[in-house]
């Protein structure tokens, strides 16, 4: 049997916009909450903690980056790398674009440097690179109002993507997917269309907590967070669009309509991260833990500060269809 070229071509993009495969983690900071570098026995414990959260099965095998630097060194390979090799733990790693050129070119030189120190024991786990986190949306008026920090231009970003394919062609992590994290905003404006034509995978951060202009009360936020993704998937030209930060906070104040408290954050797992699960969209969620000590406002952690091998979640972390009704 024949096919016509044009329909392998529509087949191809489908299977692409639908390759993925359902990888499951948290986001992890290189520093404690007091700006303290973690070190690789911080990363282990963490990443040995997500495995093992009480309800999911063990499915929280993989770890989002922001950075490929340890904490207080110029370009040395963040502790986090020899933490998943030593864990077994994917890695969506990044490289931090916000900070300049010559910051970006720490970021390559420690990614090459993990590339050359952990060969393939690293490169086999690495799922996906990020160059950047919201550098878009820090450049907007919004992000510059919240003094979200410098953020980068979208020719920068092409530019540092481009570095990127460079440093990693014929080496381990050749064939890698390289993408871009932003807010759901970021992608939803034209203006940013050339970054999203350069990317193999959209990352995607959505807070409907934070969307204080909308409707966002709990009741609405499984619609808020799927309008956006929505958004990003009709900008992402046929690329797989990843879930890159989202959660609800057990503690904060209230945003709009928007209630800080763990029954929300329940409905919100519940609604949002159950989901996506079943539609086996690689999920990073916000987050496993704020701080280990102090009390950080908002918390989105799924456990409150203190020894991660002693707490127990805030809620059930289970996808059951049972955490109605809905507020
Ligand atoms: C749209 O994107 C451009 C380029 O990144 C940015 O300068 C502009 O502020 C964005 N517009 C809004 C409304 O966020
Ligand atoms: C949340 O929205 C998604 C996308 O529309 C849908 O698949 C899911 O069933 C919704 N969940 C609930 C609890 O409404």
């Amino acid at each position: 049997m024949r096919f016509s070229s044009s329909l392998l071509a529509a087949a191809a993009i489908i299977t692409t916009t639908n390759a993925q495969n359902g990888y499951k983690g948290f986001n992890y900071g290189a520093l404690f909450n007091n700006q303290a570098p973690k070190a690789q026995a911080d990363f282990e414990y963490e990443f040995k903690a997500a495995k093992a959260l009480p309800g999911t099965n063990g499915d929280f095998t993989a770890a989002r980056l922001y950075t490929m630097i340890q904490g207080g060194t110029t370009n040395s390979v963040l502790s986090a790398i020899p933490a998943a090799v030593a864990t077994n733990t994917h890695l969506l790693l990044g490289l931090w674009a916000s900070a300049g050129d010559a910051q970006f070119a720490n970021e390559i030189t420690a990614l090459k440097a993990a590339i050359s120190t952990y060969g393939t024991a690293f490169t086999n786990l690495v799922v996906g690179i990020s160059v950047g986190s919201e550098d878009l949306y820090r450049i907007t008026p919004t992000g510059i109002a919240n003094k979200a920090g410098a953020g980068a231009q979208p020719k920068t970003l092409i530019n540092y993507i481009s570095q990127t394919r460079s440093a990693i062609a014929n080496t381990g992590l050749a064939g890698k997917p390289v993408g871009h994290v932003d807010t759901w905003t970021a992608y939803d404006n034209s203006s940013n269309s050339a970054v999203v034509s350069a990317l193999d995978f959209l990352g995607m951060d959505a807070y409907p907590y934070f969307q204080t202009t909308m409707a966002n009360s709990i009741a609405n936020a499984n619609s808020t967070f799927y309008d956006a993704y929505d958004a990003t998937v009709r900008a992402s030209q046929g690329k797989p669009v990843w879930v890159t930060e989202t959660g609800w906070p057990v503690i904060g104040a209230t945003q709009n309509q928007a209630v800080a408290n763990a029954a929300n954050a329940r409905i919100y797992w519940e609604d949002v991260y159950c989901s996506l699960s079943a539609k086996k969209v690689n999920t990073f969620w916000y987050m496993l833990q704020e701080a280990q000590y102090g009390n950080p406002s908002p918390d989105f952690g799924i456990y409150g500060a203190g020894d991660l091998s002693t707490l127990t979640p805030r809620y059930s972390l289970t996808c059951s269809g049972s955490a109605k009704p809905r507020l």
